[in-house]
């Protein structure tokens, strides 16, 4: 017989069981609830984003659904690993903080679990299922939609733990790409959102990777009507250390006064590679800038960068615009 597939209601059931399993589990945890304290999380903080802990033990899931799923649904959702060749069978998550990842709806679609202090993998996600695409999903969107409304500004970070940290410390406007790109889909999604999306990865070099790539992808997207900025934190932090650091009204300030404009980000990244007091360092911005230039379909960004553009090529525009088309 062919596994039957079981219903996407379903497995957000069997996610939201789960889910109300490990916040259980918490409560029975010291260990966990410390590591929580230790990284400035309240009771009150962990509740709202329905933080738990997974046991260190091979089957805890077995207790919350006795009689209720099978283990091909289980394994379906990607509570439990089952591995058909050696029979051998046992929970995804063990001795980790979870946190649950919803969709726009509230609904529990995966979970995100942290080891506590040391080791490896430090994250570890639920496999994508019908239910749970992480090019699709923001991490917190729930949590923070109402203060997105009100601010009309959505930041995006890199982490879990950014999102959670942000609101503890009164920033409640943040979501999270889930340790992918962030994803065209994404920025489609953003866009609706709010006017201002702010982009703030970490400082090291994966930030400064993801925060080009998510440049690349709301090229096409980008619309004279709202503003697409990236902010570059000190390469020692990230949204969490910074805010815990410094404090919100350091973090707001920042984002006013450092957050670049998609032109200006470009601009400065593509200067960063070539040698503009040369010719052919000038000639390399043009050629690098060709294709993104091309990709831009807001008119007055359009414009904007092309002119800035040619500046820094020392040409006018006529010749920039020849080009650049
Ligand atoms: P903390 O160390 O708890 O502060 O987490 P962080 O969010 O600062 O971690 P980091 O900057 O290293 O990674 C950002 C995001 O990438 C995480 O929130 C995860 O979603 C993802 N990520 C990080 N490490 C791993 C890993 O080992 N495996 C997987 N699958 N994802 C990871
Ligand atoms: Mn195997
Ligand atoms: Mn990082
Ligand atoms: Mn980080
Ligand atoms: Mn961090």
């Amino acid at each position: 017989d062919a596994p039957r597939r079981i219903q996407q209601t379903s497995l957000v059931d069997l996610n939201t069981r789960a889910m109300h399993y490990y916040r259980e589990q918490l409560k029975a945890s010291p260990r966990a609830i410390d590591y929580l304290k230790r990284r400035g999380l309240s009771g009150q903080i962990a509740a709202r984003f329905g933080l738990g802990y997974a046991p260190d033990n091979w089957h805890p899931l077995a207790e919350c659904f006795s009689d209720y799923a099978t283990n091909a649904q289980l394994n379906e959702v990607g509570l439990v690993i089952d591995h058909a060749d050696s029979g051998r069978r046992y929970d995804r998550f063990r001795d980790r903080v979870v946190f649950p990842i919803m969709d726009g709806k509230s609904q529990v679609i995966g979970f995100g679990g942290r080891i506590i202090d040391q080791g490896e993998p430090k994250y570890l996600n639920s496999p994508e299922t019908p239910l749970f695409q992480k090019g699709l999903e923001l991490y917190g969107l729930p949590q923070a939609r109402q203060a997105i409304r009100a601010s009309n500004r959505v930041l995006v970070v890199e982490g879990y733990m950014d999102v959670v940290a942000l609101a503890q410390l009164g920033v409640e406007y943040s979501v999270a790409t889930l340790g992918t790109a962030c994803t065209p889909e994404h920025v489609k999604k953003l866009m609706r959102l709010a006017d201002q999306v702010v982009f703030s990865f970490d400082g090291d070099k994966a930030g400064r990777r993801a925060a080009w790539r998510a440049l690349e992808n709301s090229l096409a997207l980008a619309n004279d009507g709202k503003t697409l900025s990236f902010l570059f934190l000190p390469q020692e932090h990230d949204p969490d250390s910074y805010i815990r650091e410094f404090g919100k009204d350091a973090f707001e300030t920042l984002i006013e006064r450092e957050a670049l404009g998609l032109v200006a980000f470009m601009c400065r990244e593509l200067a960063s590679q070539v040698d503009l007091d040369s010719d052919e360092g000038k000639a390399k911005l043009m050629h690098l800038a060709k294709p993104l230039v091309e990709q831009i379909k807001a008119p007055a960004l359009g414009i904007l960068l092309r002119k800035k553009l040619a500046e820094m090529a020392g040409m006018d525009g006529g010749e920039a615009a020849q080009l650049l088309g």
